[in-house]
């Protein structure tokens, strides 16, 4: 029976249309999933809508909506989105289904029972768009420090989480479980921002609005956001419920994915949390960070916001994927640009990869007739040196990549489409064939196709338009040879006739076109 693997992705703010930032915590989730599974791996990938609290009601409310109805659009809307970035997602929970609202009321009657919940009165700074209370040595020059707005001193009545109680045990956790955060800098954060100063208590209700779920035994108050958003990673699971079966097979998760932004709630709040419920911790949490914009956060008042519709339907899925994915570092901030994404498409895309491909499918019409020639062996240095970068490539493609060294993994795989570019012109196949070496060029040919197989295999978690492409352009039509087992081996593709004339996987874009019209779209 395969391994099992639980990744998450946060449940998102219905709060208007999704950004290329927002859309890129999905693309990566989407892509480690499509990895664990050609891995072997039996996966389930949760996604979600988050559609509680003020900010929510105060929306709809401007939108003339009551706020089942705008959540409702919204919810649809994002589910569009994902079908349009082809995102396979396994469930996708809202937070206003029953099957979520009835267990979160358990849980907190289960968190009030056994004394970590506590009656008190609250008094802080709350930025309203962030739902978030700071205490004044928080804020930044008087305003909110996540998204520099205005915040307003509140009091109300509230039900308090004790998160100082389990704060150690916490601290003991992150010590003993090296690589729970990845990357590590995160984890250093934490410890340095928020739990060696000492944790405060977690304000866990609101009298102040409506829009939440109730607590049962006080029906004035309904739970504060970060409760009910953090416990759908179990309650889709069915956590609670009489039947758990999803939950007892899938649960602990593997993976959490979030952006940096709401780091401190998965990183500290969730997991004491789990703590108290008893539950095990997740096993890893990924934190990535932002796609800016050269003048800052991406935002509708700046005009400088970019819809993953927009680049989609212009320059293909693929692409997008792989371009945002290519760009964003793990240890800072990826800042979108027109010319560099032009760049990237026009330089990686066609003339690496697309050329790759269209030249090897030329000469093996020319030489072969299009059937590919058998492994014959390893006749001269320069095939060996190929065979074992290409194995080479896929350890570390896989390394960096479990790593969640996103670029650095496509990165690797594209030094295998420049090595094997730079391949043609070393055996140089018009030379073998005018010289009449036969097995040289057979040779040649045959590991230009090889090569081409692994990038395909390499590329399909994110790329897998473009990966069948290249498999029916060569075509290999045997599902063996498109497995992740099959890149140990060297000498498999039989009885294989490419395709008689090769098609573009990617058009040539006219730079100064298509950045004056990337620029054009942003903002609309
Ligand atoms: N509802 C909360 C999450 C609750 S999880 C229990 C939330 N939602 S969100 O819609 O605001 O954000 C969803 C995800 O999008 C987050 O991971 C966030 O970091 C990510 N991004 C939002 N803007 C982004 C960029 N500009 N770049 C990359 N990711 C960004 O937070």
């Amino acid at each position: 029976m395969s391994e099992k693997y639980y990744l998450t992705t946060p449940i998102y703010y219905p709060s208007g249309k999704y950004h290329i930032g927002t859309a890129y915590t999905e693309i990566l989730a989407d892509s480690i999933k499509k990895y664990k599974q050609l891995r072997g791996y039996d996966t389930f990938l949760l996604t979600g809508s988050d559609e509680h609290g003020q900010k929510i009601e105060t929306k709809a409310k401007e939108n003339g909506k009551n706020p089942q109805e705008y959540v409702d659009e919204m919810a649809k809307m994002a589910k569009e989105l994902w079908d349009k970035m082809e995102i396979d997602y396994d469930d996708f929970i809202r937070t206003t289904e029953p099957r979520h609202e009835r267990i979160v009321q358990k849980i907190f009657d289960k968190l009030m029972e056994q004394g970590d919940i506590y009656k008190g009165e609250y008094e802080g700074w709350y930025c309203i768009p962030c739902e978030s209370y700071f205490t004044k040595t928080q804020l930044v020059d008087g305003k909110c420090p996540d998204c520099g707005r205005e915040v307003k001193l509140m009091r109300e009545e509230s039900y308090f989480f004790n998160m100082k109680k389990y704060a150690p045990r916490l601290l003991e956790y992150y010590e003993t479980h090296p690589d729970f955060i990845k990357p590590d800098y995160r984890k250093t954060e934490m410890i340095n921002n928020f739990l060696k100063p000492g944790l405060e208590d977690l304000c866990v209700t609101r009298t102040s609005f409506d829009w939440g779920i109730k607590v049962l035994k006080d029906p004035k108050h309904v739970i504060y956001v970060w409760l009910d958003a953090l416990t759908n990673y179990i309650t889709a699971l069915g956590y609670m419920e009489t039947n758990d079966e999803l939950f007892k097979k899938y649960w602990p998760a593997d993976l959490h994915i979030v952006g940096k932004d709401i780091a401190r709630f998965h990183l500290i709040y969730w997991p004491i949390f789990l703590m108290a419920l008893d539950l095990t911790l997740p096993k890893q949490i990924f934190v990535h960070n932002w796609i800016m914009m050269k003048d800052g956060k991406m935002s509708k008042s700046v005009g400088n916001v970019i819809y993953p519709e927009t680049l989609i339907n212009r320059y293909g899925l693929d692409a997008v994927k792989y371009i945002l994915l290519r760009d964003m570092p793990s240890s800072t901030d990826e800042v979108f640009s027109p010319e560099g994404f032009v760049e990237r498409f026009n330089t990686d895309l066609c003339n690496d990869l697309g050329n790759l491909l269209n030249r090897t499918i030329a000469m093996c019409n020319k030489y072969f007739e299009g059937k590919v020639p058998e492994y014959n062996g390893t006749p001269n240095n320069v095939d060996i040196e190929i065979e074992e970068f290409a194995k080479d490539v896929t350890d570390k493609f896989a390394n960096e990549f479990e790593n969640f060294e996103i670029a650095n993994s496509l990165a690797e795989i594209w030094s295998l489409v420049s090595r094997t570019n730079k391949y043609i012109d070393e055996t140089s196949p018009w030379v073998l064939s005018k010289e009449e070496k036969k097995e040289e060029l057979e040779s040649s040919i045959y590991h230009l196709i090889e090569n081409l197989r692994r990038i395909a295999i390499l590329i399909s978690p994110f790329m897998k338009n473009t990966s069948e492409n290249i498999f029916r352009q060569l075509g290999i039509t045997n599902n063996n040879l498109k497995t992740w087992e099959s890149l140990n081996k060297y000498d498999q593709i039989k009885e294989t006739k490419v395709i008689q004339k090769g098609e573009p996987l990617f058009m040539r874009l006219d730079a100064e076109e298509e950045i004056s019209y990337i620029k054009n779209e942003m903002g609309k």
